[in-house]
């Protein structure tokens, strides 16, 4: 699977652009704030549905400008399929495959699966556990889909909870009989979100330990840990047991939503001990995790997109992923840089298809 051409219309600096892509490297170059990045962001729109980075959509719509546009074909299986990603500010988003209307975003996550390796990602590390749930749920999701209705159900019911909760918090009375089906969904479905979560951990954690070993030559040992309350076996009595902590909070304290991964290195948090080295390599090899899980469970590559990709890495881990590369262990991959000089540089020595585009204003060149 591999995107062949996007064409945008006001979106973000693209006032409008249109662009052919090759199936294996393309390496988009441009001076700071030219519109590398917003590429990579219409991208993951259509695979996705909304923004890697902004999460209000009417702010990724050109300045001034009254809708954008966002139409990129795929070539998936000897078909091609066309992905519309439109929206008229103020309205509702609109999202279509072969120019039929999409109701939910759903039904096209996971359809044209992305991997996006950007700078951002050290949130993962230095942000809270939202951040990491967020992540493992977006893979999971993507991968599971009664997984996905489940995690729904249940934030579903912990907002009717926690809005009961404020409720009797602020009138002094409680009705019990009103709590305990939220309750009794809240306790079923943590513990199914909190099983497909341990074993996917499991899987997870060989192969983010093989790229760490890989990238780093072997040099630490890196861990990924799930850490829930749901595992205890006193999960339900401490479920009930924090009531009155939650009427006073006016929230529910305990269940899945409270989940964590723990990164660690050599037994250490790697938030407080790693170097920055160190956490850039590890988030790198869950990237790199991300895409065999993906690769296994479809069948096919995901697209890789590498924003900063140089910045990210020194010369010892930029060979090791030349020798991805040549391995032919990526499918078509998208990478930027503000130095074209350096990407011409590693794309020259590399024995496979590539091209560069270079950005300019929102306006987009191919050069090779
Ligand atoms: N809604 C919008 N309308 C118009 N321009 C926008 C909008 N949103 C962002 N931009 C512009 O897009 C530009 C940033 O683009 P982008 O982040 O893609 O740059 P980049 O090429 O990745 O730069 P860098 O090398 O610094 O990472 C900025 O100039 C910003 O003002
Ligand atoms: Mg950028």
């Amino acid at each position: 699977m591999y995107l062949e051409n996007l064409y945008l219309a006001n979106f973000k600096n693209y006032s409008e652009a249109k662009i052919v892509f090759s199936k294996y490297i393309n390496a988009l170059v441009g001076d700071n704030g030219s519109g590398k990045t917003n590429l990579l962001d219409a991208i993951h729109f259509l695979s996705m549905t909304k923004s890697a980075f902004i999460p209000i959509d009417n702010l990724c719509i050109s300045h001034d400008q009254p809708f954008y546009s966002i139409i990129g074909r795929f070539l998936q299986k000897e078909k091609t399929i066309e992905v519309n990603n439109s929206l008229l500010r103020g309205k509702r988003k609109k999202i279509q495959i072969d120019k039929n209307p999409i109701d939910k975003a759903a039904d096209i996550i996971g359809e044209f699966p992305i991997v996006l390796i950007a700078p951002n990602d050290h949130d993962l590390i230095s942000e809270g556990g939202e951040t990491r749930r967020k992540f493992f749920d977006s893979i999971i999701s993507q991968l599971n889909r009664s997984y996905l209705i489940n995690l729904i159900d249940y934030n579903h019911a912990l907002k009717q909870r926690n809005r009961l909760l404020k409720q009797f918090s602020e009138s002094g009375k409680i009705d019990h009989d009103l709590l305990e089906p939220y309750d009794r969904i809240l306790l079923n479905l943590a513990k199914e979100i909190s099983k497909v979560r341990a074993s996917f951990c499991d899987i997870y954690v060989k192969k983010i330990m093989t790229h760490y070993a890989y990238l780093s030559d072997g040099k630490e040992l890196i861990s990924l840990t799930y850490d829930s309350q749901v595992q205890h076996k006193n999960f339900a009595s401490n479920f009930h047991g924090s009531l009155q902590k939650d009427l006073i909070l006016q929230r529910t304290n305990v269940g899945v939503h409270k989940d964590d991964y723990l990164f660690e290195m050599d037994g250490y948090q790697l938030k407080k001990f790693g170097s920055q080295g160190q956490q850039k390599s590890f988030l790198i090899a869950l990237k790199l995790a991300q895409f065999d899980i993906i690769r296994e469970e479809k069948g096919f590559k995901p697209i890789l997109l590498m924003d900063d990709i140089f910045d990210k890495l020194d010369d010892h881990r930029i060979q090791k992923l030349t020798e991805m590369i040549e391995h032919h262990e990526f499918g078509q991959v998208f990478m930027t840089d503000a130095r074209p000089e350096r990407t011409r540089h590693f794309l020259e020595k590399l024995n496979i298809e590539w091209r560069i585009i270079s950005v300019d204003n929102g306006t987009l060149v191919t050069e090779k």
